[in-house]
């Protein structure tokens, strides 16, 4: 039984930062550069980190980005799911569906309104089982790191998991800060 850790930014420790980084060049290598560096993907660190380790090395990772963001100009809290991953190797076991879940309930006992991420059209079905659903049919608008206000970049896919809000509110969704 793989033992499924939370750890909150402030407690994160140089070693468990690197070996995340190791993860996240593995699983993510069109950002090699970025993530040998940082984990803060467009400047948004998280507030906690879900992950499974194997030894040293971190076979399953998220991390979790806490926002108001505003929905149908409704103030809506949410826990955005960042840098999901797991090693090539350890893929197909339901760690996915694991670290996706602890991390629900991480944010249900945080009092966070709804989960909220980005993901390709591909990835949309692994995200449904965990019981997200879609927020498609409604504008995104983030605000970039010049201050600019710009649309998701291409091909990425709202969803969203119920929490303390069982209903998405109707209208566009501004992220009051860039995409994780
Ligand atoms: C996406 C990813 C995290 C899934 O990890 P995983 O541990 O294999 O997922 P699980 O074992 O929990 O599988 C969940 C289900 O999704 C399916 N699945 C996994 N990866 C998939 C993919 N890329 N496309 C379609 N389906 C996929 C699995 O077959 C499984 O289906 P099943 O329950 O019917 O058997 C992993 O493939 C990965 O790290 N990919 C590279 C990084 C990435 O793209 N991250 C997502 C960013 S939004």
């Amino acid at each position: 039984m793989d033992t499924v850790r939370i750890i909150s930014e402030c407690d994160l420790t140089s070693e468990i930062d690197a070996a995340i980084r190791r993860t996240l060049v593995q699983c993510f290598p069109k950002d090699v550069e970025f993530f040998s560096r940082n984990r803060a993907w467009h400047g948004c660190a998280p507030s906690y980190s879900v992950l499974v380790l194997e030894g040293a090395e971190v076979i399953a990772h998220l991390g979790v980005v806490e926002r108001r963001v505003t929905v149908g100009g409704v103030p809506v809290d949410v826990a955005g799911l960042q840098n999901v991953c797991v090693l090539p190797e350890c893929r197909g076991r339901g760690l996915c569906r694991a670290v996706v879940s602890a991390a629900m309930d991480e944010a249900n006992r945080r009092g966070l309104d709804c989960g909220l991420l980005f993901c390709s059209a591909e990835l949309i079905p692994v995200y449904e089982r965990c019981g997200w659903q879609l927020a498609t049919g409604r504008a995104v608008v983030r605000v970039d790191s010049d201050g600019e206000e710009k649309p998701l970049p291409e091909g990425n896919v709202p969803m969203w998991y119920p929490l303390r809000m069982s209903v998405f509110p109707e209208g566009g969704v501004h992220l009051g800060g860039n995409d994780w």
